[in-house]
Parts: structure tokens; C-alpha cells; sequence
């Protein structure tokens, strides 16, 4: 296993649209178990594959107390979702940076496992929330889109300004 290095906004990689997942082998397996490890080492409670430069339909997350309800999703898809609500949301590629935004409060995922079998769930509450995040994340998106102009240009200039110290 190996800890691997996130990507901070604004690097461009983070904006790119990630590509389906086609191969269920043991290397996709070792990459997910190395997405585990840095996640837990941040700590942080999702990290999408194209948050490290993989650019994969792929996002692990545990959402629990206790650090003991691994989530893997490959090729997700929120088939229905309901009850927009306000949520406080942070990014490990936003670091120290938290912000309120309009999430849905439930939602039903379809996914794959890391064997390639679909999978249903349906996710209330910081589940629902955090799989929206890492499903933004594989299309390219932040949660800091959903601020406002002046406050996303704040966010970026001390960013750079920390990546520079
Ligand atoms: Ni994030």
C-alpha cells in the first residue's frame, strides 16, 4: 500500500471529466486500497481516483465514526434524489476551507463494486452528501462551484498563496 498525493485546487487535472472504469482487475483493487490509505491518512471522509491524477469513474468513502464502513463506487449514478437542504462541506483538495452548500439530503446510488457487480443503495443524510461531492468531483466539479464568485476567488488566491509558501 502507498500513501498518495492529492490534488490541490486550482490544478487543471481536478476539472477534467474522469473515464469509466472497464477493467475489474488487481490493479484497480491495489489502487482503490491506496485511495483507502491516503483518504484515512488525511483524514477525510471520501477521495475520488481523479483527486490523486487517476482519471477513473472511481471513489472510495467512509462516512462512519468509527472508520469502519469502507464505500467503493465505480461508473456511480444517482438514479433518484429528494429534500435539497443547506450542508457544511469541506474538499481534501480544498484544504482548511469549509462552506455551506445545497445538497440533497436522499438519494439512490447505482454503482459498481470493485469486482465489477452493481450494486443499489439508498443514502440519507452525510452518505447522501458525500457521494454527491465524489460524483462532482468525477465530472470535474468542486463544492466551491456553488459559492459565489467573490468567495471562490478568495478561496483560489489563498490556496496559491499556500501552495507558494
Ligand atoms: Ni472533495
Amino acid at each position: 500500500m502507498a500513501l498518495l498525493s492529492i490534488l490541490h485546487h486550482p490544478d487543471p487535472r481536478l476539472r477534467r471529466k474522469a473515464a469509466l472504469v472497464t477493467r475489474f482487475d488487481d490493479a484497480l483493487r491495489a489502487l482503490i486500497e491506496d485511495l483507502f490509505e491516503t483518504m484515512y491518512a488525511a483524514p477525510g471522509t471520501g477521495l475520488a481516483a481523479n483527486q490523486v491524477g487517476m482519471s477513473m469513474r472511481l471513489a472510495v468513502m467512509d462516512c462512519s465514526e468509527t472508520r469502519s464502513q469502507r464505500i467503493v463506487m465505480i461508473n456511480p449514478e444517482i438514479i433518484s434524489s429528494d429534500e435539497r437542504r443547506e450542508m457544511e462541506e469541506g474538499c481534501l483538495s480544498v484544504p482548511d476551507i469549509f462552506d455551506k452548500v445545497q445538497r440533497y439530503n436522499r438519494l439512490h446510488l447505482r454503482a459498481l463494486n470493485e469486482f465489477g457487480e452493481p450494486f443499489e443503495v439508498c443514502a440519507f443524510g452525510l452518505m447522501a452528501q458525500c457521494i454527491q461531492h465524489e460524483i462532482d468531483h468525477l465530472d470535474g466539479k468542486l463544492y466551491i462551484d456553488y459559492l459565489s464568485p467573490l468567495k471562490r476567488e478568495r478561496i483560489k488566491k489563498k490556496l496559491l498563496k499556500r501552495e507558494a509558501a
